[in-house]
């Protein structure tokens, strides 16, 4: 069975994001979690992170979100899709943990089997698609955050209305983790 590690940035425990995070998670034998917003994860990088050559040691907080993916087989990122994008405390997240001599100039970590996005947003995929904002997500998310980090990624966008139909959606995707 994998091991899974989520990611998950949205400050409130009552709307959709949480619900489709619990239904993810509620398919899953065990998981490991980094609630952003509930940890406070500081989201911009200091001066000094900003000057660390590669090799350089990271903060805490930094090497215990690298060692939290280093652990897993499956990475899932779950947040609500805002302007566009993921949460601020999410690209942070990117920013700050994604460190020089780790996930790139080399890439060290070793590569997850498998990376999950998912995402609500406001919008249905059809408007999401329509506006061109999906494929730039999924673009940005996908091939530049991602990249070569997982050996296979999916971007799922639950856009629109259909509470039940993305909860579904959400628990399907939690049982097809092997
Ligand atoms: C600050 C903010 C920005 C948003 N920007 C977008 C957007 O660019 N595209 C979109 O489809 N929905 C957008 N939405 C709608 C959210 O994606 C939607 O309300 C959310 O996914 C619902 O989940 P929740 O109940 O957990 O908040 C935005 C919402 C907020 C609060």
């Amino acid at each position: 069975m994998s091991s899974v590690h989520v990611v998950y940035a949205h400050p409130s425990p009552a709307g959709l994001t949480r619900a489709v995070l619990d239904s993810f998670v509620g398919a899953l034998p065990s998981y490991t979690l980094s609630d952003l917003c509930l940890m406070g994860f500081p989201a911009v990088m200091s001066a000094r992170e900003y000057a660390r050559a590669p090799g350089d040691p990271v903060p805490a907080d930094v090497a215990a979100e690298q060692q939290r993916l280093a652990a897993a087989d499956v990475w899932a990122f779950v947040y609500p899709v805002w302007w566009a994008d993921c949460p601020a405390i999410l690209k942070g997240w990117f920013d700050r943990v994604w460190t020089v001599g780790w996930a790139y100039k080399p890439m060290v970590v070793r590569p997850a089997k498998r990376a999950i996005v998912l995402c609500t947003a406001g919008y249905t995929v059809a408007e999401l698609r329509a506006s061109g904002h999906y494929e730039a997500m999924r673009a940005v998310m996908i091939d530049d955050r991602i990249g070569a980090r997982a050996e296979s990624s999916e971007f799922v966008v639950l856009g629109g209305p259909d509470r039940a139909a993305h909860l579904q959606r959400a628990a399907e995707l939690g049982r097809s983790v092997r």
